[in-house]
């Protein structure tokens, strides 16, 4: 995610920019830059590359002036790359302008801006920012970014500067978090509080469309249409470190937290609710492409193999073409039969793992086509694949993946739906069921991430537990092996999960007096058959925790607990399943002391073999 500081004062900016970036380094990046008022002009300094690269500019060549903004970039339109980076230029450079969020409407914009002779020199979304506040600048900048603003659709922050009114800094933001902090004789912006702790310990928390009009002397805080707000003074009371978690204890519940968002913002500008048209910019598959393939490989590593294995149930369901998923590390030795007519899709929240890597390259070599479904823009899966499918989640830091999951099995119906689209297997009548059904999901794990105390309870009165099994079937079996894969390796209890169906043919022997038994039971035409592989369990003594959708009420006589997911069609009860068992381990990690964002042994991204 972007990260955003500005100032204004009677200090040099540039230190204070730099420092306040470093202390958002922690939210990832590739690019950094800072645009300052200085002698009657805004001089920009931006690079791609760690923030030593761009304060090392600033060594060489530094810019001096009391009045500036600075970013992070996480790229999301348009490769990491020193032109990509921010702060944006309007075209005669007397306004910049920093960003962090997605502009949904950009294309339209760009077009837009582009027909009354705006030139564009970035791939981003947000360059369309700075030359839409030139567009309305008449003399006055506040004006201009509130007129801006009310053509953006999309989620935003922004930091804008202008020559003209070199003595202010205005802000504002939508859906992305802004916050402004107070000094003496001197204010902020920033992303997020530890950017400004070393400087001030009073902010405001803005809220959606508040414009901010910072000058040395003071802040001023309207409503778009120029009503006066009146805020209080937040205090802040923790220190740096928790800062950076938002007061979250860790990453990874953070990021458990930022799904309802990741998955909106992956759905963004690709499903809309007022349109039939799946719009995927960085795929190019035609209709002709597609009847010349006969089979789809999905091969990934870990979580990502997880979530392949829902995109082989959801490709297999929709677009009714034959999918085999593989996990990366065994596909390159079984000497996969590829050819032309294979289809091939990696999936990577990191794009560099290694065998992965080595899977998408041998099926290029193999003359296959490769879409890669990657969080990172620019990481090596999206160059090396011919198509690309970025998930839109921010940068995952716990080691244990979350956000990048979810968003994972949201880019598995997209490319699931589009392909059906594509191949006439779907009514536009069908279409628009799922479409719609997909768009609540971020809701409905809003809900769920309120309802903790069942799984407080059980991770509290498991967690010394030696082993622990999972079951499901269908697509809950796919869901069940992440949640193993969850908590083994963040509470280093031996979790395994099993096909419900399976069970008598080995693995019950396993069961005894007081096992805990994770029963995933979300498939409603499954639903019976799996109440009763539950009843076999808790004959022989196994405690369970079901996981079922509301109303499925029959599940209570054979469980001990059961964790409610809201309703929705099998084919995504996925993404709401996941959202307990995610939580569960997080619990079960915390009782029995683990370290939760970095397990022994792991490390976030494996780039060797
Ligand atoms: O970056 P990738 O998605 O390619 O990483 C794949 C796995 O290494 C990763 O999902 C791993 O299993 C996580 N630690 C799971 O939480």
């Amino acid at each position: 995610m972007c990260g955003i500081v500005g100032y204004v004062g009677n200090r040099e900016a540039s230190p204070l920019l730099i420092e306040g970036l470093s202390k958002l380094e922690y939210r990832g990046y590739d690019s950094a830059g800072v645009a300052i008022l200085n002698d009657g002009k805004i001089k920009i300094e931006k690079c791609k590359g760690r923030l030593k690269n761009l304060e090392n500019k600033l060594e060489e060549f530094p810019i001096e002036g009391g009045v500036g903004i600075g970013h992070t970039r996480w790229a999301t339109h348009g490769e990491p790359s020193d032109v990509n980076s921010h702060p944006h230029f309007n075209k005669d450079k007397s306004i910049a302008v920093v960003h962090n969020g997605i502009i949904e409407n950009y294309i339209y914009l760009k077009e837009w801006l582009g027909s009354l002779g705006y030139e564009f020199l970035t791939e981003t979304d947000t360059e369309v920012v700075a030359h839409l506040v030139d567009h309305f600048y008449n003399g006055d900048i506040v004006k201009a970014v509130a007129d801006a603003v009310e053509k953006i659709e999309g989620s935003y922050a922004l930091g804008v500067v202008s020559k003209n009114e070199p003595e202010k800094l205005v802000a504002i933001r939508k859906d992305s978090p802004l916050i402004v902090g107070l000094g003496e004789d001197e204010n902020f912006i920033a992303s997020d509080i530890p950017a400004i702790l070393s400087q001030t310990r009073k902010v405001y928390l803005l809220e959606d469309k508040e414009l901010v009009v910072l000058t040395k002397e003071g802040v001023t805080i309207t409503t778009l249409e120029g009503m006066p707000v009146t805020k209080e003074v937040f205090n802040v009371t923790w220190d740096a470190e928790a800062a950076e978690k938002g007061g979250y204890e860790h990453f990874m519940i953070k990021e458990i937290h930022e799904q309802p968002k990741a998955i909106k913002d992956t759905m963004t500008s690709r499903i809309m609710a007022d349109s039939d048209e799946i719009k995927l910019d960085d795929i190019n598959l035609t209709k002709e492409d597609l009847k010349n393939i006969d089979k789809i490989f999905i091969v990934a590593c870990g979580t990502a193999y997880h979530a392949g294995m829902v995109g082989k149930y959801v490709i297999e369901k929709l677009a009714r073409i034959p999918v085999e998923v593989d996990i990366a590390s065994e596909f390159r030795y079984r000497n996969p039969i590829l050819n032309e007519r294979t289809l091939m899709i990696v999936v990577s929240q990191s794009g560099e793992t290694a065998d992965t890597m080595a899977a998408l390259r041998e099926a290029k070599k193999q003359g296959s086509r490769v879409i890669a479904v990657t969080n990172v823009v620019g990481s090596s899966a999206a160059r090396e694949a011919d198509d690309i499918l970025y998930t839109w989640a921010g940068p995952e830091i716990a080691v244990a993946s979350t956000k990048a999951y979810t968003t994972q099995l949201i880019a598995m119906y997209i490319i699931g739906l589009y392909l059906a689209r594509l191949n006439d297997k779907m009514s536009v009548e069908e279409y628009r069921v799922i479409r719609d059904e997909m768009l609540a999901l971020p809701a409905k794990v809003e809900t769920l991430l309120e309802n903790k105390e069942t799984l407080q309870r059980f991770a509290d009165a498991n967690k010394n537990n030696d082993d622990i099994f999972y079951l499901g079937r269908g697509l809950d079996n796919a869901v069940a092996l992440e949640g193993a894969l969850k908590l083994k390796e963040i509470s280093y209890i031996h979790a395994e999960a099993y096909a419900a169906g399976e069970l008598k043919h080995g693995p019950i022997a396993l069961i005894d007096d007081g096992i805990p038994v994770i029963a995933l039971a979300t498939q409603e035409e499954l639903f019976d058959k799996m109440v009763s592989n539950i009843r076999e369990v808790v004959t022989r003594g196994a405690k369970v925790l079901s996981i079922a959708c509301e109303g499925s009420t029959a599940i209570e006589t054979v469980s001990d607990a059961v964790e409610y997911i809201p309703r929705a069609i099998d084919l995504l009860t996925p993404v709401l399943s996941v959202i307990p068992l995610q939580l569960l381990s997080y619990y079960v990690s915390i009782a029995r002391g683990c370290d939760v964002d970095k397990p022994r042994n792991l490390a976030k991204s494996v780039t060797v073999e």
